[in-house]
This record gives C-alpha cells, sequence and structure tokens, in this order.
C-alpha cells in the first residue's frame, strides 16, 4: 500500500479486499472480547477543521481499542489556524505522532500534508473524497450481499465528496454503478474520465443521468447523502429547489430491486435528499454502516501504522 490513503483511488482492488478482510476479523475479535493490540505505543493525531460526529468518535476508539493513542487537534486551537504553512505543520507532527488523520476542506491540503510528512496521512474527507466512508459503505454492501462484484449501485444527489469517492470505490470494486445528478451539481470531469477508463478496462457499466429512477432501475444498493455538505450552508435554500425529485422515497425504490438495501453516510436531512419511512425501514443498516466505520478505520490504521 501507498504511505497514505488520500484519494480512495490510491488503493487496487486487492488492496480494497485487504483492508475489507481485517475490518471483517477486528469486527469479529471486538465482539467476542479477543484484544488486538496492534498499534501498542502508537499515536494518531486528528486534525479537525469541519464538524463531525462518526469520524472523530469512531477513529479515537478506533486507535484506543488498538492499542495506541489518539490525540483530537481543532485546526482553531493548532497555529495552522493563525497561518502557520502546513508544510511546516507536517515537519512538526511527523516528528511526534506516528499518523495523522485530517478533515478539512482542500484536497490539495491534504496532498501537501503527505507530501512534507514521514508518517501516514489518512483523508477523513475533503471537498472532493471521502474514502474512509466508502470503504466503510464497501464493508456494509459486502456484509450484506456477500459479494461485490457484479452488483449495481445508483446514487441519488449532489455531485459532492460522497458521489465522487463512491463512483471510483465501487468500480474498483468491480460493481456498476449510475449516478443520478442535476446537471449543475455534477461530479468533476476527472472522476467522470476515471470512471470511464476504469468500467472500460474492466468491462463494467457506468453511466451519469437526471432522472433518479433510470439510475435506480434494478440497483441493488441505492445511496443518497445531504444536498448542501459542510461548508455549503448558505447555498441550502437553493439547493433544496434545485435537487426536488431527487429525493430517495418509496416511489424510488419501487423500480429498485426487491431485496435492494439503502445506505447513509449520516448526517441525514429527513424528507430532503431521503424519506423518514425510507431511512427508519433501512435503519438497521444504515446504523451498521455507521459502525463499520470503527472496523474499517481501525484495519486502515493497521495497515497504515504498523
Ligand atoms: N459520515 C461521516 O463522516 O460522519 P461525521 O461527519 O459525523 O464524521
Ligand atoms: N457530503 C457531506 C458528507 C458528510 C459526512 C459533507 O461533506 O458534509
Amino acid at each position: 500500500m501507498n504511505k497514505d490513503l488520500l484519494k480512495i483511488e490510491d488503493l487496487s482492488k486487492e488492496e480494497i479486499l485487504d483492508i475489507l478482510n481485517l475490518a471483517d476479523q477486528l469486527k469479529y475479535e471486538l465482539k467476542h472480547g479477543i484484544k488486538h493490540h496492534h498499534l501498542e505505543g502508537k499515536t494518531l493525531g486528528m486534525i479537525f477543521e469541519k464538524s463531525s460526529t462518526r469520524t472523530r468518535v469512531s477513529f479515537e476508539a478506533g486507535m484506543y481499542q488498538l492499542g495506541g493513542y489518539p490525540l483530537f487537534l481543532s485546526s482553531s486551537d493548532l497555529q495552522i489556524g493563525r497561518g502557520e504553512p502546513i508544510q511546516d505543520t507536517a515537519r512538526v507532527l511527523s516528528r511526534y505522532l506516528n499518523g495523522i488523520m485530517i478533515r478539512t476542506f482542500s484536497q490539495k491540503e491534504v496532498s501537501d500534508l503527505a507530501e512534507c510528512s514521514s508518517i501516514p496521512i489518512i483523508n477523513g474527507l475533503t471537498d472532493d473524497e471521502h474514502p474512509c466512508q466508502i470503504l466503510a459503505d464497501l464493508m456494509t454492501i459486502r456484509e450484506n450481499k456477500n459479494i461485490l462484484e457484479g452488483l449495481k449501485v445508483a446514487y441519488i444527489g449532489d455531485g459532492n465528496n460522497m458521489a465522487q469517492s463512491l463512483l471510483i470505490g465501487c468500480l474498483t470494486s468491480g460493481m456498476d454503478i449510475s449516478l443520478a445528478i442535476p446537471n449543475n451539481y455534477m461530479i468533476k470531469e476527472d472522476y467522470i474520465n476515471k470512471g470511464i477508463e476504469i468500467a472500460k478496462n474492466n468491462n463494467l457499466n457506468f453511466n451519469i443521468v437526471n432522472d433518479p429512477k433510470e439510475a435506480a432501475k434494478d440497483a441493488d444498493v441505492v445511496i443518497t447523502d445531504v444536498w448542501a455538505s459542510m461548508g455549503q450552508e448558505s447555498e441550502t435554500l437553493e439547493r433544496i429547489k434545485a435537487f426536488k425529485g431527487y429525493q430517495v422515497n418509496s416511489e424510488l425504490m419501487k423500480v429498485a430491486k426487491d431485496d435492494a438495501i439503502v445506505l447513509h453516510c449520516l448526517p441525514a436531512h429527513r424528507e430532503e435528499e431521503i424519506t423518514e419511512e425510507i431511512l427508519e425501514k433501512h435503519a438497521d443498516i444504515i446504523f451498521e454502516e455507521a459502525e463499520n466505520r470503527l472496523h474499517v478505520q481501525k484495519s486502515i490504521l493497521v495497515k497504515l501504522l504498523k
């Protein structure tokens, strides 16, 4: 594996499967009280420039369960918040820590941090990517469907960080994917091109459509995410109007396979991107997906820090 996990495309199919296999094992061991102190004496810095419930708590608890020590670092308390360059921060923190997880806005900040650090850097969400979430989603899909290859995933909504990482993660894992995204909120062209390339090389179906029903047709997995991501709060009303019709609801689910599962990375905005009814109907799996953040991130930590 590379030194860092900055984007989902950093991982090959084999590496994704290795991470999921170890995550399954760690989940089993945790449930059976089998200790797994793979990271005894190791420290993980966790830099947050955006809010978080799942990412923060699952990385923190996970690091503890692995016998290591997590340090929560709010960017407003760090000198980054007063303008110290990320490059200098990287060189300093590399001398204290064994790894860094960062949640921030720009992907470039994460790649700059990685370039100047001698320790592994893990992307805990940027405006472009959310690789840890996608790995938890793949783990959850595999737990429920037993396989990944050959399944059809439908993503309905904003062309955001989740959509971009999901596209690459699903295709790399051998799944077909259909995205329903309004034209003005499209994923970046780089991701579309990368998607086309992976699909072509592996004989997979990838398309982007405007009609959510076309995307959801015969899907095994239906996924959505908020219409206004962190940092876009001022656009909320405009987005609610633009995304009308892009809701995961019972009407839409009628065209998916009968045994289709629904995933949502959470937090969810009920009656916007997903109805209360569908969220509650699929709550067991959606909260399992949230739990799987813990197991899959522990697996990533072991692979990168051990
Ligand atoms: N899904 C997710 O990343 O949740 P948090 O924003 O709570 O970390
Ligand atoms: N797209 C959302 C995901 C939150 C986990 C955001 O960036 O706010």
